[in-house]
Parts: C-alpha cells; structure tokens; sequence
C-alpha cells in the first residue's frame, strides 16, 4: 500500500453533473459536486435516497465516464487518462464495495474473491489462496464453493467486501457496507475499515446509519444532487457500544503477504 503521511488531494471533483434521461425526463443526479478528499481521509457521505450518492461514487470509481465537469484522481485529470490504464487502475488502486452486492453469478464464492487479483496480473492459484485467506477473516471459509445464489443477504455483503479488499486497494468507497449486516458483523467490517484508515488508506463510506459516522474523520451530506454540508465528525472515534473484539485483523494478515 501507497502509504503517506503527507495530505495531498487524491480526489478532486470540480462542478460536477450527471444527467440521466433526456426531455422531460431529464434528471441531475449530481448537480454542480465540488469536493476535495485528500489522501488518507475518512469521509462518511450521508444523504435522503436518491441524493446522488452512489452516483457520485461510480464517477470517483471510474465506472462512470458520461459527466459534466472535472476529475482528478492524484493530480492528473481522469479524461487524460486512457481507458485501459483505467480499468488497471480501478483495479490496482479502488476498492469498490457495491450496495447492490454485484458479485459475478456464474462464478463461485471464491472465484468472485479471486477476481481483482486476476486482472492485475495474480496467478490464478496464487490469487485464490489469497482469496482463501481473506474468505477466513471473514468467516466464510466454509462457503468458498458455494454460487452467489445459496449465500444469504450477509452473507453475500460479506463476500462483496472480502473481494473489494483482496488486492489492497489504497482507496476503498463503500456503498452502504453494513446494510444487510448483523451488529457484530458491521462491527467487523467497520473496524478493518477503521484499521485501513489508520493504515494511511483513503475511505469514502456511504450510510445512513449516523452512528457509523463516529468513524470518520469527515462527514460530507448531500442534498439534490449538492454537497449539503461538509464537517468533522460530532464525536470522533468514539465508539458507543462495546462489542466482542474480532478475532483476526484483515489489515494485520493482507500486509504480511508479498505480492
Ligand atoms: N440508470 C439510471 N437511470 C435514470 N436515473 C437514474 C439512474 N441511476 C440513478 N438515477 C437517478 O439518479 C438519482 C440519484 O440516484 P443514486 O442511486 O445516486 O441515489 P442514492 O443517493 O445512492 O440513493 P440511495 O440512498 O437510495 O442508494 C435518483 O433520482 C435516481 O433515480
Ligand atoms: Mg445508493
């Protein structure tokens, strides 16, 4: 991982606008998003449905092409930047946790897992230990060749995220990631999320769930398409319930590994 302590803007949105529909059916889903987020951020993005939101974070995950505006990502204008340098890109340095799952449905528990490391290069069973190692933390070891479909709600989250991070993504955008998850569960995910922020990485978190705010270290809410409003956390890192520790650190046992 890319770490640093020195604070430059890895995120730059300038005027941004996303239009979808055309006539009277047009609609801005972002309307003029000016926001920086400088490297090693923790920035919890909350919002009514429908405020933009994941929209904004398919353009800053470089899903999205068709918009208004300007993006730089680490300084460089992302429409300089080729589309297959990208794709390598997104999958180098993004780390995409998608609210609606969107794991492959033909490919198993830890095929799904293993596909970052494959399109940056991994060897395919050096890519599925790998993807083995982090199914363990996540305690879905026994599901590795279950299909998509025979998982849970949770469950199926839960794989979202292990795939999300296998390739030890320096910027992580997670899209409600604790939705569909028990306490402890979110529990889980919110402390590795919390570790990889410690860890110099840069998180942006979409919730609704104020409470999950406490993590970060910027709380941006949005509004019609506009950031609303754009400040430090009401209480920061301060946990209010006291949940069982998880057993095993992601970040601890990712970092030892050598690519
Ligand atoms: N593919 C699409 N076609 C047309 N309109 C869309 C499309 N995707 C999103 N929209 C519209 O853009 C707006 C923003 O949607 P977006 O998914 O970004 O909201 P959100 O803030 O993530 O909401 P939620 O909290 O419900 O996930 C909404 O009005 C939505 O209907
Ligand atoms: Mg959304």
């Amino acid at each position: 991982m890319a770490i640093t302590t020195k604070k430059t803007p890895v995120i730059k949105l300038r005027d941004l606008k996303k239009r979808f529909g055309i006539g009277d059916a047009e609609t801005y889903a972002l309307n003029g998003v000016d926001l920086t987020i400088n490297n090693g951020e923790f920035v919890a993005i909350m919002g009514p449905s429908g405020c933009g939101k994941t929209t904004l974070l398919n353009i800053v995950g470089l899903l999205d092409h068709a918009y208004f505006g300007e993006y730089d990502l680490d300084g460089k204008p992302v429409d300089s930047i080729p589309r297959r340098r990208q794709a390598f890109l997104r999958s180098k340095q993004i780390g995409y946790i998608f609210q609606n799952f969107n794991l492959v449905p033909r490919l198993n528990i830890i095929e799904n897992v293993a596909l970052p490391l494959t399109y940056s290069g991994v060897p395919k069973i050096k890519g599925l230990i790998i993807a083995s190692d982090i199914l363990k933390i996540f305690h879905l070891n026994e599901r590795e060749y279950y299909m998509p479909h025979q998982l849970s709600g949770g469950q199926t989250q839960r794989v979202a995220i292990a795939r999300a991070l296998v390739n030890k993504p320096t910027i992580i955008l997670a899209d409600e990631p604790t939705g569909n998850l028990d306490s402890r569960s979110s529990h889980i995910i919110m402390e590795e999320l919390s570790q990889l922020h410690k860890d110099g990485n840069t998180i942006i978190l979409v919730t609704h769930n104020p409470n999950l705010t406490t993590y970060a270290s910027r709380v941006i809410t949005m509004l019609d398409g506009k950031i609303d409003t754009d400040s430090k956390p009401e209480k920061p890192s301060q946990k209010t319930t006291k949940v069982k520790k998880p057993k095993k650190k992601l970040v601890a046992k990712t970092r030892r590994r050598k690519k």
